[in-house]
Parts: structure tokens; C-alpha cells; sequence
């Protein structure tokens, strides 16, 4: 299994391939000063595209379960505290989704969806088929705690075209955003965004975390900055928020660009993580949630990061 070069903060420079991942990189983290409390340590993949329709371009969708089971075979005998879908399982076959899911789940760890536009890229009983699936608690947006952190999961098909299971009012505020966003990278017509009602219940599980000093990680799969076609909607009303709590709110981690992406705004960190579907080598990460950063752990093409909060 290919390791990507741990570069952010000029930390080290040199390349190194590792094969046993997770104990050599624990190794060189605590040659860092990284040692101390154990972290809250996840299993992340974005934009898997598990399909069975044919190749468009560099797209392989058949390949993608292979990918996907040699990356959960590598850090099968590993420990960790949630796996991470960040959406798109499925490119738009809603039956391709359960392998792909039973993988994920074989490693062992509470698996937390996020739903992607691809994973309703399907009829409106389709569209209740994988709400079944990937839904938490029968919600699209919910939050956990882990360690000292919580999670906060959102549904960026809140506003969208493609979602045929929201109500009225969503539908209403969907079509509100797309005259708004007209002309903008932003302004495409599988993207989406953060409905208002949403956006009420962040403020509510922000002010949470601000009581209880916990710091927060958002997770989504469209991404909102560096802006892009990706970017949601709404995605500055959503920065501004997260940036107005950013005594807890730490990071915005997302999929959905599919050749990934990184900013700092607002004292928050951006990171869109790169698609399983587009490389040849399995792409995924390891992230590791400290009290004071968070250790990215980029395996095949992903960049390993540390962002320090
Ligand atoms: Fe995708």
C-alpha cells in the first residue's frame, strides 16, 4: 500500500513508502512530539462510485469495490472509532450499494454516512431505498460525540434538484439559491446546500459544543471553500456560521471534489478529500482527531496533512 509524503508544515520533506501504515506512521508522530492522548481515529473514503455501468473516460466504476476491499484489507487488524463514508457510494445503481457498505462495516467500527448526489442519482423510490440505508436515526443530518470531539454531519442535498424526497418548503428554498447562484463556478445542476432548517439545527449543535468547549469537525460531502463547481450553494452562509462559532468548529472535511482541496478560512480548515474512484492506487485516509490537530493520513494519491487547530 502506497503512502503519500507527509509534507504540511515542512515537517519532513523525504519520501517514504509504508507498507505496515499505521505503526511506522505512529512511530514517526511520536518522533514529532505527536504522543499524549490517544487520538479519535477514522477510517475515511470519499466518492467510491461502486457501480456496475461501463467506463466514462478515466472513470472505472467496476474497479472501485476492488480499490475499496484491498484499502479495508490493509487496516483490517487496525482499531477504529468510526468509519467514514463521505458519500457517493454508489455512482447510480441503488443495488450496487450494500457491498460496498458490508465492506466498510467489516472493519469493525459504528460506519457514519454521508449522502452524496450520486447516491440519489436514481429514481424517487430508489431515492427511499438508499435513505434507508444510508440515513442515521431515519435523519440525512445528525451529530455523535467521539473523545473529546463531536461530529457534525450534514446533508448538502437539503438544496437540490436531484432529491425527490424533501418537502415543499426545501424544494421551494432549492430553487431560490439556484437563481442566486446563476453565472457562479458554484451554478451546476447536480449541486446543492444547507436548507435553512438545517442550517437552524448547526447553530443549535455549534452553540452545544461552544458550552461544553468541544471542539467540533463538520462533515459534508459538497464541498463549500476554496470555491468551485463543487462549492454548495449557500456554502459562505455556511462559512460564516462555522466561523462565527470557530471557538469550537475546527474543520469543514468533505468529499464531492473529486481531485480534492484544501483552504484556511475564517480559522477553520477546509479539506476536501480526494475520490477512490479516480486513481488507479486505493485513496483513502486514516484522520486522526487530536485535542490540538488533526493527523491526515493519505494513502495511494491523498495528501497527508496536519492541521493544527
Ligand atoms: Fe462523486
Amino acid at each position: 500500500m502506497k503512502k503519500r509524503t507527509f509534507k504540511k508544515g515542512g515537517l519532513l520533506r523525504r519520501d517514504f513508502i509504508c507498507a505496515g501504515a499505521s505503526l511506522l506512521f505512529s512511530g514517526f508522530l511520536r518522533s514529532f512530539g505527536f504522543s499524549g492522548s490517544s487520538p479519535v481515529r477514522v477510517f475515511s473514503v470519499a466518492d467510491i462510485h461502486c457501480d456496475v455501468c461501463e467506463n466514462e473516460g478515466s472513470k472505472n466504476y467496476r474497479a472501485s469495490l476492488g480499490k475499496l476491499k484491498k484499502a479495508v484489507s490493509a487496516h483490517r487488524s487496525q482499531k477504529f472509532d468510526f468509519v467514514l463514508n463521505l458519500g457517493d457510494i454508489v455512482d447510480r445503481n441503488v443495488s450496487c450499494a450494500d457491498t460496498a457498505l458490508s465492506e466498510l462495516s467489516s472493519l469493525g467500527a459504528p460506519l457514519k454516512n454521508v449522502l452524496g448526489n450520486h447516491d440519489f442519482r436514481c429514481s424517487p423510490s430508489g431515492q427511499r431505498a438508499m435513505a434507508k440505508k444510508l440515513f442515521c436515526g431515519g435523519n440525512s443530518y445528525y451529530s455523535f460525540d467521539c473523545g473529546i470531539w463531536r461530529f457534525i454531519v450534514l446533508d448538502s442535498m437539503g438544496l437540490s434538484r436531484i432529491s425527490k424526497i424533501k418537502d415543499a418548503d426545501c424544494a421551494a428554498q432549492t430553487e431560490m439559491w439556484i437563481s442566486r447562484v446563476e453565472g457562479k463556478p458554484n451554478s451546476v445542476p447536480w449541486g446543492g446546500g444547507i436548507d435553512s432548517r438545517q442550517l437552524a439545527w448547526l447553530e443549535s449543535e455549534l452553540k452545544k459544543s461552544s458550552a461544553e468547549s468541544r471542539p467540533a469537525a463538520v462533515l459534508c460531502h459538497m464541498t463549500a471553500y476554496p470555491l468551485s463547481h463543487a462549492s454548495m450553494f449557500n456554502y459562505e452562509e455556511v462559512g460564516e456560521m462555522l466561523s462565527k462559532y470557530r471557538n469550537c468548529a475546527k474543520a469543514f472535511i468533505c468529499g464531492h471534489k473529486h481531485d480534492g482541496g484544501y483552504e484556511m478560512r475564517g480559522g477553520l480548515h477546509y479539506l476536501a478529500l480526494k475520490s477512490l474512484l479516480e486513481y488507479e492506487e486505493p485513496t483513502y485516509s486514516v484522520l486522526n482527531f487530536y485535542k490540538d490537530k488533526i493527523v491526515v493520513e493519505g494513502f495511494g494519491e491523498e495528501t497527508p496533512r496536519v492541521l493544527m487547530i
